[in-house]
């Protein structure tokens, strides 16, 4: 890679940039969190949802060939710099989450769509599942920016695997869940989801599909007509990132969706489960 710190290249709809790493942190157990300085222009046209694909292989490799996608988890313009919680499932992300301060990555996007706050909206419970806070944190800091009050529900396997609440703005309430009970809850995240239904104008998802599944059941029964409205992050495996490959289609209402154009984001209603 050339290193030119913050290069853009244009590619139609999405832009190659080059970015630098300026910190890692450890976070959520065996996860990193990676801050990588863009040009403010990139920074400042982030929406809670969009995502990145990222290149995960040294300079001169072709392993792996294709991208990883990473949502955003933090913008700041002003600093030119953004953050990607990466957890280390396989080559790529265990490549990624390896990185040290000065490296040059190389990202495509910001790609797909956001999720999207109706303008009447309060209160907004937002639901996550491990990594799968990394949007909805972004969204969070938006909503309270914009006077909303937050319930931001998080799932984890065990209390080393949930994320610290200082990433959150200290007005969100934050409830917490984990499989062995070392915090919080014990059980699924959306188990708690119920006794926030009836307070909620819109929720929010992101994190495993199975995770969708339950909450779509434990929503059903208690909500009153279609409210409130759900959406959701749907997170699969990407080869082209582009619309191209159709790899990552989901089957809704409307018909066939990819996931990294038009979506990820999707009306859960809109889904065909
Ligand atoms: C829109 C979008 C946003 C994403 N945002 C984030 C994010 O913010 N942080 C983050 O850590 N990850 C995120 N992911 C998931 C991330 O892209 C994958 O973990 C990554 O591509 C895995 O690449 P790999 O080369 O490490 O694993 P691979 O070698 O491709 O896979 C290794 C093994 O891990 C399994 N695997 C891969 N990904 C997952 C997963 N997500 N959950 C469970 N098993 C998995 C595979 O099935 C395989 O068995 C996002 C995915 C999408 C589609
Ligand atoms: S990843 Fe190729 S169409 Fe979405």
């Amino acid at each position: 890679m050339s290193g030119v710190q913050g290069a853009l290249v244009h590619h139609g709809r999405s832009r190659e940039i080059e970015g630098d790493v300026v910190a890692l942190e450890p976070a959520m157990g065996d996860s990193t969190l990676l801050t990588v300085r863009v040009p403010s222009a990139v920074a400042a046209e982030i929406r809670p949802g969009r995502f990145f694909d990222i290149l995960c292989r040294p300079d001169g490799s072709s392993d792996p060939l294709l991208r990883r996608p990473y949502s955003v988890f933090a913008s700041d313009p002003a600093r030119a710099e953004l953050q990607f919680l990466v957890r280390p499932y396989g080559r790529g992300s265990a490549w990624l989450a390896r990185r040290r301060r000065g490296d040059v990555l190389d990202l495509l996007g910001p790609l797909g769509n956001a999720y999207t706050l109706d303008p009447g909206a309060r209160h907004l419970l937002m639901v996550a599942g491990g990594v799968g806070v990394a949007p909805l944190v972004l969204l969070a800091r938006e909503a309270v920016a914009s006077g909303r009050n937050v319930v931001f529900l998080l799932g984890a396997a065990d209390a080393s695997g949930l994320l610290a609440a200082g990433h959150l703005p200290s007005a969100v309430e934050y409830v917490v869940a984990t499989d062995d009970g070392s915090k919080g809850h014990r059980g699924f995240v959306t188990d708690l989801v119920p006794d926030y239904v009836r307070w909620a104008d819109q929720v929010f998802a992101c994190g495993p599909e199975p995770m969708y599944r339950s909450l779509r059941n434990g929503l059903l029964p208690l909500r009153i007509g279609n409210r409130p409205r759900v959406q959701v992050s749907m997170e699969r495996e990407m080869a082209c990132g582009l619309g191209a490959c159709l790899g990552c289609v989901v089957e809704t209402k409307r018909g066939m969706r990819t996931s990294c154009v038009e979506g990820p984001v999707f009306d859960m209603d809109d889904v065909r489960w």
